[in-house]
């Protein structure tokens, strides 16, 4: 994959498969002897050359990203996974593992139970295993998670025809994601995602990683999920700092794509933050689907090029993430991101006033954070290198013009940053 000629190219289901090809390149010499087919008739030694032999073609590989949502997905009357899993019937049953989010099994007594019930049917894959594993970011900060699951995968005979489910926060399914995606360079994996940052983002991405030498995201993977599945049930036992926690990557969707999206946001914020559900709904599943477009039809589903401007405001996210010792979850950070790069690019005015206050506000009456004391720490800004070093090339940072215009700049003044957050502490004891 390292070959920038080569282009994959997903295709969403709705949308027409996008291939690119470019004609072969003519060889420079014909007569080389690596062109020539063992059985072809000897010829003279071509001329010695100092030219170089390029043998080139580019190719696409058509992806299928699929997103459900449902509720109650693994109860019998539920036919969801049926769909999803289609198993061959002339085929030997294939093996699935699940791995399950602990804090979610925890909450839910009798999940473990009601997974094994309704994988007793054949026809589905034959569940050889379900296991727990710690959730948060401790599934990413601990080695020891990608080796269960790999180890589990090795025990059962998981194959490339067999899956692995992951069912759980953001956090279980970017970390077994990583081990579904390296074992046997791939097995299939199906996505339940379990908290409202797993539905409305997290479990869309085609990332896996996990966290290393306290950096985020350090080792990892681009891959696409045979399906990801959003569980509305779910979300009812969902820690209420975990609940808002998702909206901040709403509000972000919303800053750099859909104005109206945004509007819809702050006519219902108290209602989203009190956890309404059918306020809610739709607003997991706009950002859900703005999210996976961006994928499917953004034009950089890998990340290839040097802007990626869904991380809008995560280059001090991940910052305060990793500072904190993760005490502050990424939808947290992601809030106190979004809001001191939007009071930046104020102060470096590009942005109306009144708009960056309204943003900030959002995010205030949604019960999201919008300031942290480490904002104030000189290490912040060294998360502006690591930001550039994990993405390659020029440091690009994605600011805003207004709503639904976002701009890429390739440099930050320290100084306005420490400013924007100053006006974030005043806003914030406000
Ligand atoms: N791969 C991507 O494209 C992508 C995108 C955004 C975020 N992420 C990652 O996602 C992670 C954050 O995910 P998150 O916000 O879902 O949080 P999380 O995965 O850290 O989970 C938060 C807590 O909720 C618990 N939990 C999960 N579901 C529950 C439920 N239904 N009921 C009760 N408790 C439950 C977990 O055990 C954990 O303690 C970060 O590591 C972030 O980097 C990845
Ligand atoms: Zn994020």
């Amino acid at each position: 994959m390292g070959n920038g000629a080569w282009k994959m190219v997903l295709a969403s289901r709705s949308g027409p498969a996008l291939f690119s090809h470019r004609a072969p390149r003519m060889l420079p010499d014909s007569t080389h002897p690596i062109l020539q087919s063992p059985f072809s008739l000897p010829r003279p030694m071509p001329r010695l050359s100092s030219d170089p032999i390029e043998i080139h073609d580019d190719f696409a590989v058509g992806f299928s990203h699929r997103l459900l949502f449902t509720r109650s997905v693994f109860e019998s009357a539920n036919p969801l996974l049926e769909d999803v899993l289609r198993i061959d019937a002339a085929a030997p049953r294939p093996g699935m593992v699940a791995v399950v989010d602990a804090g979610l099994a925890d909450a839910t007594p009798g999940l473990l139970d009601a997974i094994a019930h309704r994988f007793g049917n054949d026809t589905l894959p034959e569940l050889r295993d379900a296991i727990t594993v710690r959730g948060g970011e401790d599934a990413k900060n601990d080695p020891g998670v990608v080796d269960l699951v790999l180890g589990a995968v090795e025990r059962h005979r998981i194959d490339r025809r067999s899956s692995i489910m992951v069912v759980g926060g953001g956090a279980v399914i970017d970390a077994v994601g990583y081990a579904a995606s390296i074992a046997h360079r791939g097995v299939r994996l199906l996505r339940v995602a379990s908290t409202v940052l797993g539905q409305l983002d997290a479990a869309i991405g085609v990332k896996n990683g996990v966290n290393r030498f306290g950096k985020k995201n350090f080792v990892g993977c681009f891959d696409v999920p045979t399906a990801v599945i959003c569980d509305e049930a779910m979300l009812a036992t969902l820690p209420d700092r975990h609940w808002r926690s998702g909206f901040s990557e709403a509000v972000k969707i919303a800053c750099l794509k859909d104005p109206a999206f945004l509007d819809l946001m702050d006519r219902d914020a108290e209602r989203i933050r009190d956890r309404d559900l059918d306020t809610a709904r739709p607003v997991i599943r706009r950002c859900a689907e703005l999210h996976l477009h961006h994928i499917t039809r953004g034009g950089d589903p890998f990340e290839r090029n040097e802007a990626r401007p869904l991380d809008f405001g995560h280059w001090a996210a991940h910052r305060l993430e990793s500072l904190s010792g993760f005490d502050v979850a990424h939808g947290e950070a992601v809030s106190i991101g979004i809001a001191l790069d939007t009071l930046y690019s104020a102060l470096d005015g590009r942005l109306a006033d009144a708009t960056a206050t309204r943003i900030v506000d959002l995010l205030h009456r949604l019960g999201l954070p919008i300031h942290h004391e480490l904002l104030h720490d000189d290490r912040l800004l060294d998360g502006l290198e690591e930001f550039r070093e994990h993405l390659g090339g020029r440091l690009t940072v994605t600011l805003l013009e207004d709503i639904g215009r976002p701009v890429e700049v390739h440099e930050m003044d320290r100084s306005r940053v420490q400013a924007a957050a100053d006006r974030l502490r005043v806003h914030a004891d406000r």
